[in-house]
């Protein structure tokens, strides 16, 4: 059997500049899910691009690549539809091609819309099923829907027998009542399409070449509409209402077939994205509110506390995501403590069993194995050795406004509270920093580090002071008034 799958148009409904086919579900181009389904059913599959086609066959396919195993290149094809005549041409640019590049098509044809992201097998094979007992020439699949707004209608005859498709734009107000309508998936037989296709007018308001109009032909093919039951898949999108719809369905399929195959615990699944990208080891717990966008890699054994987003990251086993926390390309490894509240910005590598705690930013740094950074640090272009402590307050002072420098910190070494680590700056294994101290200069192994300004006590001059100040606002006061 041969796919095609229609990708060429502009999707104007979606009132955006780029196609409607790529707008993302699951953080996947629309079109990848039926391109997927058709890939696993036929010997070969055609993609007709034509609006932003280069960037419709790019997405597609480097999609594929990644996801596919044992990808095949070579059984997909992409046509451009020069011109988005309508849907029946746009399976003519196929089927040309093919002619043209590939010689002897298939004697079947299976055809998606572009637009039909939630489409599977599950609804495919007993369509193409019914389509063979019943011996038919050519069929769509249809469902019965209380609001069929947009759709091409199911034309039948006073026997019940498929006698046309009649788009929306085209229909009489007695046809707009019909609540069964046609989904965008089509089985042809080659040789009755190759027949019927050169004949197809555009005599309609929006003089397209309506593919629909293959099942207007009046010889005697054997064609149905063939209804189907479970409509959860067919459910297309042609505006931004239905988008949303078709993204929740999606997440909601995705959370399921991870939470059956991988054991990923989902908290709260209404409040949770995942992304299609995000690889899961196995069984984990993502709490309420989490976003896991990209390409994530979650090992097993990791707790996402929740309301977190958590983009190009990848957390190793048993670690710990605590309540609100923002971190994007960043590495934490097996049993590492991050947040509640913690930003880490890209390049940033929590090793195994290090802890970040909250108000705490790093950036392109490294905190080594068991080192901890509990509370209000910014630590930038920074590396960390094994076990150092660093103290709540500390700051890498890594840009003189011109320039990023690096700060390099030794194993077992203690920064004390409220220190400014002026980069670039090196600190050795075991040197011990004391609170408050604005560090210019490298320290070396074992020593001990403090800056202290001198402190002035002046006994008994606190009441003085006070007196003196509120002396200076009642002259101030008076001045004004
Ligand atoms: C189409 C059907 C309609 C059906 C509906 C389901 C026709 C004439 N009508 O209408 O009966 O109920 O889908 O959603 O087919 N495309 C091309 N080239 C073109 C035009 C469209 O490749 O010249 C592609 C689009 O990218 C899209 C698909 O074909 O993926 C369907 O096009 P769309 O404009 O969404 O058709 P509808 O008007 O929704
Ligand atoms: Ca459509």
């Amino acid at each position: 059997m041969l796919g095609i799958l229609l990708a060429a148009g502009k999707g104007t409904r979606m009132q955006a500049d780029f196609p409607k086919v790529l707008f993302p579900i699951n953080e996947e181009p629309m079109a990848f899910q039926p391109l997927k389904t058709l890939y696993d059913l036929c010997e070969k599959v055609i993609v007709v691009i034509g609006f932003c086609g280069p960037d419709v066959k790019q997405a597609l396919l480097s999609r594929a690549k990644e996801i596919i195993e044992n990808f095949d290149e070579n059984k997909l094809l992409f046509f451009t539809q020069e011109e988005q005549k309508g849907t029946a041409d746009a399976v003519k640019t196929a089927l040309t091609g093919y002619l043209h590049t590939q010689g002897d098509i298939a004697k079947e044809i299976l055809v998606l819309n572009g637009d039909l992201p939630l489409i599977s097998k599950v609804t495919l094979l007993p369509f193409i099923k019914n389509v063979h007992k019943e011996r038919l020439e050519t069929a769509c699949l249809s469902f019965k829907t209380l609001n069929p707004q947009g759709l091409g209608r199911i034309l039948r005859d006073h026997r019940g027998f498929l006698c046309g498709i009649r788009e929306e734009k085209d229909a009489t107000v007695e046809e707009k009542k019909i609540q069964e309508v046609n989904s965008g998936v089509y089985f042809f037989k080659t040789e009755v399409l190759e027949k019927i296709l050169p004949g197809l007018r555009t005599e309609n308001i929006q003089k397209e070449f309506y593919l629909t109009d293959v099942f207007a032909d009046s010889s005697n093919t054997r064609k149905e509409a063939l209804l189907c039951n479970k409509t959860e898949e067919l459910q297309g999108i042609n505006n931004h209402y239905e988008l949303a719809l078709v993204r929740k369905k999606a997440q909601e399929k995705l959370q399921k077939t991870l939470g059956i195959e991988k054991g990923v615990e989902f908290l709260d699944p209404n409040s949770t994205f995942v992304s299609a990208h995000v690889n899961f080891e196995g069984s984990c717990q993502i709490g309420p509110s989490t976003q896991l966008k990209g390409k994530c890699h979650i090992a097993r054994g990791v707790k996402i506390i929740g309301n977190s987003w958590i983009e190009d990251t990848e957390i190793g086993e048993n670690a710990l995501i605590d309540w609100t926390c923002v971190l994007r390309k960043a590495k934490i490894m097996r049993e590492a403590q991050i947040g509640p509240l913690a930003h880490l910005r890209p390049g940033s590598v929590v090793m195994e069993k290090a802890k970040v705690g909250n108000f705490v930013e790093m950036k392109a740094s490294t905190l080594g194995a068991g080192a901890k950074a509990s509370h209000l640090s910014y630590l930038g272009d920074a590396e960390i050795g094994e076990n150092t402590n660093i103290g709540c307050g500390t700051i890498t002072c890594n840009y003189d406004g011109l320039q990023k420098h690096k700060t390099i910190v030794g194993k077992n070494a203690f920064i004390g509270s409220d220190t400014q680590l002026i980069a670039p700056v090196k600190i050795g294994d075991e040197a011990y920093i004391a609170s408050g101290t604005a560090l210019t200069q490298d320290i070396p192994a074992g020593a001990l580090a403090l800056s202290r300004p001198e402190l002035i006590v002046k006994e008994g001059y606190a009441k003085k002071l006070l007196s003196k100040l509120k002396e200076s606002k009642k002259n101030q006061s008076k001045g004004s008034s």
